[in-house]
């Protein structure tokens, strides 16, 4: 029985295959590795541009302040630095974000839009792995994960280093896709992931392997109830939920005492 049950431990899954727990993470990597060159294109055209909307709430729920006070994000599993620069030109002349990925080719398109955006100088790209993150205790105001968490093999180990790294009052926000519960809007939702997106993904990337992936991950995700209880364990308090379009997808907060 001990066996069994540590075997099941030490698997995982990747989109609907269940692989052990320490291939997912070079799996992942190739996935990303394949598709960050096109990888913004793809978010537009995958979402239909709602991903914007739902980055914008997060920072709006951020509130970086609007003056000189200081104010530092990190942006956990950040790609290619949309939240983090949303965040950057949404506050004062204070705010600064550092992007964390374990992506170089993620990090190198950020580091690219950086310059173009003219915000080299306040969001830093920084190679590292959620699960370890290079960075003090009580280091930042806040931290967020976009369309990350699902990625990492543990998550839990992500939870608990983001609450180690946010300063005592900070808040953690996690956007994640999650579980559609309208009902004629499951139908269509399935529909579209399944049948369209792998095949959008093959014609603007060329891979649709990796976008059959990333849909089957988003079904694998815990409900938003089971992620907070993750997040409690984890020791945030204060944990909410709020689900956006129909459930599509859900914005968890919560607090570093
Ligand atoms: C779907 S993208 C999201 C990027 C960005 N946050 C956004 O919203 O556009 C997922 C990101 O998670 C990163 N990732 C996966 N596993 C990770 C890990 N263990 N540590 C840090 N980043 C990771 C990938 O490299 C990729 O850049």
């Amino acid at each position: 029985m001990a066996a069994s049950n540590t075997a099941e431990s030490d698997a995982t899954h990747f989109g609907f295959r269940t692989v052990p727990l320490g291939d997912k993470q070079r799996m992942v990597d190739e996935v990303f590795h394949s598709v960050a060159k096109r990888y913004d294109v793809m978010n537009d055209l995958m979402s239909m541009g709602l991903h914007r909307a739902w980055k914008d709430l997060l920072v709006s729920k951020l509130r970086p302040p609007k003056n000189d006070r200081p104010f530092t994000l990190l942006d956990v599993a950040g790609g290619t630095g949309d939240v983090s620069f949303r965040t950057v030109e949404a506050g004062g002349s204070g705010a600064r974000a550092t992007v964390a990925d374990i992506n170089g080719g993620m990090l190198a398109v950020g580091r690219e839009r950086a310059i173009a955006k003219g915000l080299a100088d306040k969001v830093e790209f920084v190679e590292a792995n959620a699960e370890e993150l290079p960075f003090p205790d009580r280091s930042f105001d806040a931290a967020t994960i976009a369309f990350g968490i699902r990625n990492v093999p543990r998550m839990d180990k992500a939870l608990s280093e983001m609450r180690r790294v946010l300063k005592p009052g900070g808040r953690c926000l996690v956007l994640e896709f999650s579980h559609v519960d309208v009902p004629g809007l499951d139908a269509i939702y399935n529909t579209y992931s399944f049948k369209l997106i792998p095949g959008m993904g093959k014609m603007v990337t060329g891979d649709a392997e990796s976008y059959q992936y990333l849909v089957e991950s988003i079904r694998q995700f815990p409900r938003p109830e089971a992620f907070a209880d993750l997040m409690s364990t984890a020791g945030f308090k204060r944990v909410a939920w709020t689900p956006l379009s129909g459930g599509i997808v859900a914005l968890h907060s919560a607090v570093r005492i």
